[in-house]
């Protein structure tokens, strides 16, 4: 017998994909839902953390609609760094970059390109909800796989936060085999993220070299897509790097990181963080990825899931 999903025989729509409301006509139609409807941190003085709830099999698709609950918060981290509070800030070098006028902008830019839209309301929405879950300071961006939104989320979230109060924020990336954000902001960088892991790992206090947009308010910490450093992350070296770039006076540190799966990468990256936000992308993520992914996140660092409309 044929097993007929709830988008009908579609092709391409896996039967379990997540589903979201589409605008036709719209460009990039994203809209986020972030944790717009969240459990409060804690029931009965008990952690919620264990029972993220992802539906059963027989409600896929569910998980993420707006107004549902659909995971649990935790309660105001420590922060992961492991400085002893004496340890001088890092020394920054700044090199400016504006964005170019006569190039078209990568459409990803939502909060700059178009601030007043609904699709960039829900980052600052999204924003809204991060802050009030601790204040967490290094925040890992990913997703189950590839394409479904990560750079995206990361890049509109860390816009949104810099245009609150001008937070003082650093978008770093550590997804070292698709490098994006020089590609997004066009430019070369001057010092390449991966390469100064790798420098800082043996000599922490070397300075660091990172690119101030003053438009956006936001510094940016970009791998060259040209370099020939190694395309796995090395989880001591994003630790010290974190470490240090805590004491730089950032209020934020988001992180465009790797999908969950094939790879430890995104539970090395979580140990040196203070939450991990899933995204999803509607009728593209299985509900059943969804809890894949979680199941392989520590669950008291899932912050929330992200569900960006397709
Ligand atoms: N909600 C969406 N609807 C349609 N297209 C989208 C949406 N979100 C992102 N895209 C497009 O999908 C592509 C991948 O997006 P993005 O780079 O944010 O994903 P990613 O998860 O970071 O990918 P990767 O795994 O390669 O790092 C981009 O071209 C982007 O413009
Ligand atoms: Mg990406």
């Amino acid at each position: 017998m044929t097993k007929r999903g709830k988008f009908g025989d579609r092709p391409g729509v896996p039967d379990d994909a997540l589903d979201a409301p589409t605008r036709a006509g719209a460009p990039l139609p994203l809209v986020t839902h972030p944790m717009a409807a969240v459990r409060p941190p804690t029931e009965g003085g008990r952690a919620l953390a264990h029972t993220l709830a992802l539906p059963p099999e027989s409600e896929r698709g569910l998980a993420l609609e707006p107004g549902r609950p659909t995971v649990s918060m935790q309660p105001p981290m420590t922060p992961a760094g492991l400085s002893t509070g004496r340890d001088p800030p890092p020394e920054i070098g700044l090199t400016q970059h504006h964005l170019p006028d006569d190039a078209t902008p990568d459409p990803r830019l939502i909060l700059h390109l178009d601030p007043d839209s609904e699709r960039a309301a829900q980052f600052r929405v999204l924003r809204h909800h991060l802050l009030e879950c601790g204040r967490p300071q290094v925040v890992v961006v990913t997703s189950a796989k590839a394409g479904e939104g990560k750079t995206t989320t990361a890049i509109n979230l860390a816009l949104a936060l810099a245009e609150c109060g001008r937070a003082k924020v650093l978008l770093a990336e550590t997804h070292l085999r698709r490098p994006q954000l020089a590609g997004v902001f066009r430019f070369v960088p001057p010092w390449c993220f991966a390469e100064q892991l790798a420098a800082h790992r043996h000599q922490p206090l070397l300075p660091w070299g990172l690119v101030d947009i003053p438009q956006l308010w936001l510094h940016v910490a970009a791998v060259n897509p040209r370099s020939e450093q190694a395309q796995l992350l090395d989880a001591p070296a994003f630790a010290i790097a974190m470490e240090r770039l805590r004491l730089g006076g950032y209020d934020h540190i988001v992180i465009d990181a790797p999908p969950v799966f094939g790879t430890a990468e995104v539970n090395l990256l979580q140990d040196a963080a203070d939450g991990v936000l899933l995204v999803a992308r509607g009728r593209v993520t299985t509900a059943r990825e969804m809890r894949r992914a979680v199941d392989q996140i520590t669950a008291t660092k899932v912050l929330g899931t992200v569900l960006l409309e397709s």
